[in-house]
């Protein structure tokens, strides 16, 4: 059998959440292996200074995930050249509120992790995936978490959340088998990123508490460079689920 790798340079790449965390260390690593990628999230400002940093390959685009006219729009609102996306990263995701007992939560902080977290993800899914049909071939990667196949204190919704992702990137994976997508699950533990600042509301502070308390939690580049290894597998190879977490 032909070996053909499945990331190549000049690929189109839509990576969503990339104005932070995880996702912009995905895109920058999509960008250095030569992939246009498209940065997608709702700060734009941020976007805008990662494509500073990253250069031409980098493609800012406003986005918010939960907003079905954003999304629909999405592929009219990028240049032709664009359009024909090869592979999907499904990052975008927060837990803002969460981190405390059920009951203590806000009911509509809950609403808004399903709202960004499932029903985005299966929002953006269903605009790109028409396309890798058509062109019989495209990646579809899920950003989980530890948290969607294993239940804690205090992580309830959030829990319920990546357990959604879970189902929904088996799901996938069933319905796209032999039709020459892979979906690809990461499913990372702790990682310092912007995540727990925005669970508690910008309080910087606290979240640096929260990350110090874990001297080995890992960085962004630790997970991206898990996605990148399966992007990487011959296209006949699936990386179906990556667990991965910090060894302290
Ligand atoms: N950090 C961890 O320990 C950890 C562990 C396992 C899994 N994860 C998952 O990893 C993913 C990335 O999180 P992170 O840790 O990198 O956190 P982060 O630094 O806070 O990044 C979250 C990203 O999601 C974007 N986002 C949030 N709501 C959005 C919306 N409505 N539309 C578009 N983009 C939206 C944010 O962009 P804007 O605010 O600019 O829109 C930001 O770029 C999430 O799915 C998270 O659940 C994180």
């Amino acid at each position: 059998m032909a070996e053909t790798n499945g990331l190549t340079a000049g690929n189109v790449a839509l990576v969503t959440g990339a104005s932070s965390g995880i996702g912009e260390a995905v895109a920058e690593m999509l960008v250095d292996r030569g992939c246009k990628t498209i940065c997608a999230a709702r700060r734009v400002g941020r976007l805008q200074a990662l494509q500073e940093r990253l250069g031409e390959n980098c493609h800012p685009i406003e986005l918010d995930v939960t907003d079905t006219a954003s999304v629909n729009s999405l592929l009219q609102r990028l240049p032709q050249e664009l359009r024909a996306i090869d592979i999907l990263i499904n990052n975008a995701g927060h837990d803002i509120g969460g981190r405390q007992r059920f009951d203590r939560g806000d009911a509509a902080n809950m609403a808004s992790v399903i709202e960004t977290n499932v029903i985005g993800l299966v929002r953006v899914t269903h605009a790109v995936v028409h396309g890798m049909l058509e062109r019989g071939r495209g990646d579809i990667v899920n950003i989980g978490s530890v948290n969607g196949i294993e239940v804690g204190p205090e992580a309830a919704n959030y829990s319920a959340s990546k357990f959604a992702v879970h189902g929904l990137s088996r799901g996938l994976r069933a319905d796209y088998k032999g039709s020459g997508i892979r979906v690809i699950e990461i499913l990372p533990g702790l990682t310092k990123t912007g995540f727990a600042e925005a669970r508690w509301s910008g309080d910087k502070a606290r979240a640096e508490d929260f990350y110090g308390a874990f001297p080995s939690v890992m960085e962004p580049m630790d997970v991206a460079r898990s996605v990148l290894f399966a992007l990487e597998q011959p296209a006949h190879v699936t990386i179906a689920e990556l667990v991965v977490t910090m060894s302290g």
